[in-house]
């Protein structure tokens, strides 16, 4: 058997699948497929890539919400839903499924998107039993859930729902409403106003609170943000102060509910999910907390396509890493990117499977030597991205505590979720922000081709780590297969190895 989990329909849409023994076989993003920064359909290639990964004709498809009760939450929001929204067959394509099913249909079986959010992270952990907090936008109504979680004496994961919080009232709507305020794209650029807060002063805080926050306890608003603010909110004050002002208001939120989860769950590990969870500045406020935490690379609703394939499976998950994308096959290109980080400082690398997640984490990145001033301009120029957003450093784990303090109850930053303070920001100013932070990605000795490529970097040249920010064409998402890479070849002038 093989158990299929989609997530799709809204945004990020993705796909994975995993065998009756717990191997999660693919897990992929559409958008890599279908070059649709997060598409909210499913497209043929990624079915095709999946299906060659399935080691079973028998399968179940399972999907990572209920379309009816979202379709009820959509009517009173007033989205003006299509009717077709109440089938999740409808929603994933009728040909598609009959792709996935082989011709023979079959029932599909639905999740509730916080039970995915929250299996996408307990399933994957290492624990034994955790408390599972997610928050998101918005589920079907669901916008904050507390979950205890633990695996029964038959190995099947067992969940509790300890309290919960719903629409309208949501962290993750605030944030957004708050992003589209400064002028980004809500749902896309959060991250960008989470990058722009350490440039802003929190002079309007106040006002920003008592106008929009009902009660910090509660997790309650004073109005309905999922429309935004009105156009005049704050009207003539910085962007950059009301981004500072947005990530305070948010992590006073977001601690408030992590201290709600310790209070009313009974265990030491933590597992965090839903698309607020990627925030890596808040993150490093967990550890006030907890000592234990794990939050699964890809907590957004892209992440929950495993979440629901998780629920068919029932068990814990064998999880390695994040490596389960599309495959560039062939030996990882050490000696080969070691020759042009020499030569010309800068290098592409796509090779092996896809990261599953928003980062690049060595097979489909932009590699550099960090050193010196130039480097950030000279990279900054081929992304055409915002001046002062940083790229990120990864580093040989053992030498992390050097150079970084990675927050305290995170043993490692393997897939850039928290912030580190830099220890010698001024010998690396291309992987600092301008608060001297960096989201660093630790590599252990785990046998991999980026450990290999730090390992003789390091022997070369005395220092362990290299500039990495994802590999894609400018408004793309990440480069997927070989012809992607061969296209950023050509606009860019940059090698890309495979
Ligand atoms: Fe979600």
């Amino acid at each position: 058997m093989n158990y299929i989990g989609i997530s799709t329909g809204f945004h990020d849409s993705a796909l994975s699948v995993i065998d009756d023994k717990g191997n999660i076989l693919f897990a992929g993003h559409s958008e890599r497929y279908n070059k649709q920064k997060h598409t909210k359909h499913l497209c043929l290639d990624i079915v095709n890539d999946a299906l060659s990964y399935c080691t079973s004709s028998d399968i179940e498809v399972h999907y990572y919400e209920r379309p009816l009760v979202k379709y009820l939450r959509q009517l009173r929001s007033g989205e003006k839903p299509v009717l077709s929204n109440l089938s999740a067959r409808e929603i994933i394509g009728p040909g598609l499924m009959h792709k996935l099913e082989d011709g023979r249909k079959r029932k599909i079986h639905t999740h509730n998107h916080h039970l995915s959010h929250a299996a996408a992270g307990f399933q994957t952990s290492p624990y034994d039993d955790a408390t599972v907090v997610v928050i998101d936008a918005i589920g079907e109504f669901d916008t904050i859930s507390i979950y205890t979680a633990w695996y029964d004496k038959n190995g099947v994961a067992k969940y509790k729902k300890l309290w919960g919080q719903r629409y309208p009232d949501s962290i993750g709507l605030f944030y957004s409403a708050m992003t589209k305020r400064v002028g980004l794209r809500p749902l896309d650029e959060e991250y960008i106003l989470m990058g722009m807060a350490a440039y802003g002063n929190d002079r309007p805080v106040k006002d920003m609170s008592n106008e929009l926050v009902e009660s910090f306890k509660d997790i309650t608003f004073k109005d309905n943000l999922h429309i935004g603010v009105p156009d005049n909110f704050l009207a003539g004050v910085d962007e950059m102060d009301i981004a500072c002002s947005a990530q305070m208001i948010v992590e006073q939120l977001i601690s408030n509910v992590i201290s709600k989860a310790r209070m009313l769950g009974g265990s030491k590990n933590l597992v965090y999910g839903g698309g607020v969870a990627l925030n890596c500045l808040a993150n490093r406020l967990l550890g006030d907390f907890y000592d234990n935490i794990w939050i699964i690379p890809n907590p957004g609703d892209a992440g929950s396509s495993l979440g629901a394939a998780a629920l068919g499976y029932g068990k814990r998950l064998n999880w390695t890493n994040a490596y389960l994308g599309h495959d560039i096959p062939g030996m990882y290109p050490v000696n080969k990117l070691l020759d042009y980080l020499n030569t010309t400082g800068i290098v592409g690398v796509a090779n092996g499977r896809a990261e599953f997640g928003p980062r690049a984490l060595g097979h489909r990145s932009l590699l550099a030597d960090p050193r010196g001033k130039e480097i950030k301009d000279k990279v900054n120029e081929i992304k055409h991205r915002q001046k002062f957003r940083p790229f990120a450093p990864v580093i040989l784990e053992e030498y992390t505590d050097m150079y970084f303090d990675i927050p305290c109850g995170w043993s490692n930053s393997r897939y850039m979720q928290v912030i580190s303070r830099c220890r010698v920001p001024d010998l690396f100013p291309a992987i600092i922000h301008y608060d001297n932070t960096s989201r660093v990605q630790t590599v252990p000795k785990d046998g991999s081709g980026i450990r290999e490529l730090l390992e003789k970097w390091y022997v070369m040249t005395g220092c362990p780590m290299l500039l990495n920010t994802s590999l894609n064409v400018r408004g793309e998402p990440m480069v997927n297969d070989r012809a992607d890479a061969d296209r950023f070849e050509k606009l860019y002038g940059i090698k890309v190895l495979s």
